[in-house]
């Protein structure tokens, strides 16, 4: 009696929260998005909070919906089409149509069994070290440089500003134009392929009192 009496309280609180619509899961779709797209960042000793596990991401679905719906998550800040970056994470529409369909659908979890493995993420990426120039106001190379890509080290709140090169031929390369640039926005921005930059080239349109790295090729 007691018994039956306890199982009918916890069946009716079970109801109350997970009213499952939707047959995407957490374990099979989901986690996949986050780990591709996502946990670079939101990751234990990342540069933002912990969305690896359902039980991280869980409190955050709502929040999760409305960025990536906006796509203001994952954050890129440079303007499409200006330069060509292998590490662009945007979302594909199908990704975003998985995230509201789940989110709307009761946020099921999903079976154990269906969880990826958690993709391996190195701790320092090539963003600090040898070989980097940093370019603050205009800059000649005085060497030739095979560029892999830039990071911005010190750029106000805000700021936008077109980063092209001047080639010693008179060409001109564009290599990046951030847009109301904000912190969410300090991580690498790396070219699908190296460019090549003689020595000669001009470096323009960084702000005097800015920062931002040419990364080398390794
Ligand atoms: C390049 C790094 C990066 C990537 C990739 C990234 N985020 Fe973020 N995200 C951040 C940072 C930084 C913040 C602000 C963190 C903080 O306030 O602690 C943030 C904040 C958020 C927030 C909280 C927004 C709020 O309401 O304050 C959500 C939700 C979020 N991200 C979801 C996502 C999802 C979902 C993805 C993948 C589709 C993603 N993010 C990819 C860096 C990233």
């Amino acid at each position: 009696m007691r018994l039956a009496f306890l199982a009918l309280l916890v069946c009716g609180a079970a109801q109350a929260h997970d009213i499952i619509t939707t047959p995407i899961t957490w374990s099979r779709e989901i986690s996949r998005i986050v780990f591709h797209k996502c946990a670079s960042c939101h990751r234990p000793r990342g540069s933002a909070f912990s969305l690896i596990t359902y039980k991280e991401a869980r409190p955050w679905v709502v929040a999760i919906r409305e960025e990536t719906l906006r796509r203001t998550m994952p954050p890129w800040g440079a303007v499409k089409g200006f330069g060509d970056f292998r590490n662009d994470e945007a979302l594909t529409p199908e990704e975003i149509e998985l995230i509201v369909n789940w989110s709307e659908g009761g946020v099921p979890e999903g079976d154990a069994k269906d969880l990826p493995e958690l993709p391996k993420f190195p701790e320092a990426p090539q963003t600090n070290g040898i070989g980097q120039v940093a370019v603050n106001g205009t800059l000649k190379l005085t060497k030739p440089f095979r560029l892999d890509g830039l990071m911005p080290r010190k750029v106000l709140a805000g700021a936008s500003f077109q980063i092209t090169a001047e080639l010693p031929d008179g060409s001109i390369e564009p290599l990046l134009w951030l847009k109301d640039y904000k912190d969410a926005f300090a991580h690498p921005f790396l070219y699908r392929k190296p460019i090549t930059l003689p020595a000669g080239t001009v470096i323009k349109g960084v702000p005097q009192g800015a920062s931002v790295s040419l990364l080398p090729v390794r």
